[in-house]
């Protein structure tokens, strides 16, 4: 069914939990009714298309249609000896469906546990955490085009994936709106436990390597250092990792021999921003409604009341004090509207 309201705060849908307007909210369930949306003209300029509002800062109310899918299946498309593949609608919450594989016994999904967000943001984004980006398990997107009401279909190659990038992201192809998305999960043991203290972790806390371990140990790190949207605003992290040459990096290691990155290729780096908000001696601070995280310096937080600008300014000094320091520009992951 198509659910429309007026006039409609959009406070419940951005975990920023900034209170700004829409001239109008409209829900679907169906890609039938998207379409049907389109035909009759419901969906005109400005609109935007949100999942939870995990990664949005609104600066102001939004004079014009926001959408929202609840197309909320899960279906098992094909099954072999070694894997699954599922399609899964856009308006499924995006940890209800890594539990879900957890529960069947499906590898792929564990580390991206807990992430905040719906299954078509997640393909848009391709989130990531722990070693594993969303687009190691993606086949496919269905999307519907808002200019013709017609649907298209991306395979993997065609989305263009990259470090929280996709073809998606780009300004000619915002006019796609993904429907559906198909994921492959491996029935066959295998894990991803590299990245940082996981494995630690796993060692110290679970006699067996299982996949609720596995889980249980990322939602348990991630509740250490990331605040609960319910409890206080944020969007997770705010600033996307810089790349940056390896001559530059070589440059800052002789002053700051503490300086961690992670290797993108043999000429290129990237620096966790998170280190140099940090260092810039910003973990904590707060001014007014707005601050940032105690435990993890990456994450801006709404204290309560604050409005989408005064976020603004304070990720605007953070970044200039970054540049200042360590001549680098970090730009921020939360898309600002
Ligand atoms: N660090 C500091 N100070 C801090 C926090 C971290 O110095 O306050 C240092 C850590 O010691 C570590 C480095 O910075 O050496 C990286 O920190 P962490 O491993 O916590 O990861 P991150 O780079 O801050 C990224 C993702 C997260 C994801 C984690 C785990 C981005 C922008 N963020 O954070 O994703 O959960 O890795 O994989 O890539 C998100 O996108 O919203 C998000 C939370």
């Amino acid at each position: 069914m198509i659910h429309e309201h007026n006039n409609y705060s959009l406070l419940p849908h951005n975990t920023f939990g900034i209170d700004v307007k829409a001239s109008s909210f409209l829900e679907y369930d169906t890609v039938a009714e998207l379409r049907k949306l389109l035909e009759d003209g419901r969906i005109t300029e400005p609109w935007l298309h949100i999942g939870s509002g995990s990664n949005l800062l609104f600066l102001q109310d939004f004079k014009g249609t926001v959408l929202h899918s609840c197309i909320n299946s899960i279906e098992l498309l094909e099954e072999t000896a070694e894997t699954v593949s599922l399609r899964v609608g856009a308006g499924v919450i995006w940890d209800d469906f890594v539990s879900y594989c957890v529960e069947n016994q499906w590898y792929g999904a564990e580390n991206l546990s807990l992430i905040p967000g719906e299954v078509g943001a997640s393909a848009v984004q391709n989130i990531g955490a722990y070693g594993v980006e969303v687009k190691d398990l993606i086949q496919s997107v269905e999307t519907v085009d808002v200019t013709t009401a017609t649907e298209r279909l991306f395979l993997l190659d065609d989305c263009h994936y990259s470090y929280r990038h996709s073809i998606f992201k780009e300004p000619e192809m915002q006019k796609y709106i993904v429907t559906f998305v198909c994921f492959q999960l491996n029935k066959k043991e295998g894990f991803t436990l590299n990245y940082g203290s996981i494995s630690e972790e796993l060692k110290v806390r679970c006699s067996d390597l299982t996949l609720e371990n596995v889980r249980q140990v990322i939602i348990d790190v991630r509740n250490s250092k990331l605040p609960d949207p319910k409890v206080v605003g944020n969007a997770g992290s705010f600033f996307m990792n810089p790349v940056v040459k390896r001559s530059h990096y070589k440059t800052l290691k002789e002053k700051y021999s503490d300086i961690p990155c992670y290797d993108v290729d043999s000429e290129l780096v990237k620096i966790p921003a998170a280190w140099m908000i940090d260092r810039c001696g910003w973990k904590g601070y707060s001014i007014g409604q707005v601050g940032i995280h105690d435990k993890q310096a990456l994450v801006l937080i709404n204290k309560g009341g604050a409005k989408g600008v005064e976020v603004a300014e304070l990720a605007q000094e953070i970044k200039q004090s970054v540049f200042n320091k360590f001549q680098i520009e970090i730009f921020p992951e939360v898309k600002f509207v």
